[in-house]
């Protein structure tokens, strides 16, 4: 029986500067269903490209992108793949500064078939299970980055995507906060599956994932499925 694939990547490819940086250089990545992965490598080796284009936020330059059995190809598609499926934690937390941090978390359940009471109550709960709670009504400008990193963890769960891509997810927290966003994670990777795919420069972190995946000079090459051990 093949394994299932959460994600397939081939020939990635994207430039910047009309091709004077070559971010990433031939990407190729076969992530199975519900592995816990960690990408490392050194700064400005396309790390965080890799995960924009991952989620179709940046267009490459060349290669493809599958997602469990699919290609998505128009922005549409995209849109519509990351609200079903994909969890996403940047390093830039991307929150809106009119919301408040629950109305934040809800926005991601927009358009989905949950009523608004209960998107309230899941953004509640997802508040609380980041230790965000406190804050839920308070709009991002007032809140520290750590603070912020904590709401943009709960809105990625929102949807109970079945892939997650974070990068540097507990790069603002303390030792406390970040523990209890990684439980967060790897409880959920281990009850439901959750594919993770966490960019750190955190060696406990990497080594906490299954799997790892190196980049250098915006070149990698991961099969999760090739058991080296
Ligand atoms: N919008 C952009 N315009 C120009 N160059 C870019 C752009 N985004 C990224 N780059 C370049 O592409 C390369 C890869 O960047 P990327 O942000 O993916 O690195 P990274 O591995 O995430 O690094 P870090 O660990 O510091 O976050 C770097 O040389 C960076 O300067
Ligand atoms: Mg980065």
């Amino acid at each position: 029986m093949t394994e299932t694939l959460a994600i397939r990547a081939r020939g990635l490819e994207r430039t910047f500067r009309r091709g004077a940086v070559r971010a990433l250089a031939g990407v190729d990545i076969d992530v199975p269903a519900g592995a816990s992965v960690a990408i490392t490598g050194p700064s400005g080796s396309g790390k965080t490209t890799l995960l924009h284009a991952l989620a179709g936020l940046l267009p490459v330059t060349a290669g493809e992108v599958r997602i469990g059995q699919e290609v998505p190809r128009t922005p549409a598609d995209w849109a519509r793949f990351r609200r079903d499926h994909i969890g996403l934690v940047f390093q830039d937390d991307w929150l809106l500064r009119r919301l408040s941090a629950v109305e934040n978390v809800e926005i991601a359940m927009q358009g989905t078939h949950l009523p608004p009471r209960e998107q309230r109550q899941r953004a509640l709960d997802l508040l609380d299970r980041v230790n965000a709670r406190a804050f839920a009504h308070r709009r991002p400008a007032g809140l520290s980055g750590g603070e912020r990193q904590r709401i943009a963890v709960a809105r990625s769960l929102a949807n109970r995507p079945s892939i997650l891509l974070a990068d540097e997810p507990t790069g603002e927290l303390d030792s406390f906060n970040a523990e209890q966003i990684l439980r967060l994670l790897f409880a959920l990777h281990g009850t439901e599956g959750l594919t993770l795919m966490i960019v750190t420069h955190d060696t406990a972190l990497a080594a906490r994932c299954a799997l790892q995946f190196r980049m250098h000079d915006g070149r990698g090459r991961f099969s999760g499925t090739e058991k080296t051990e």
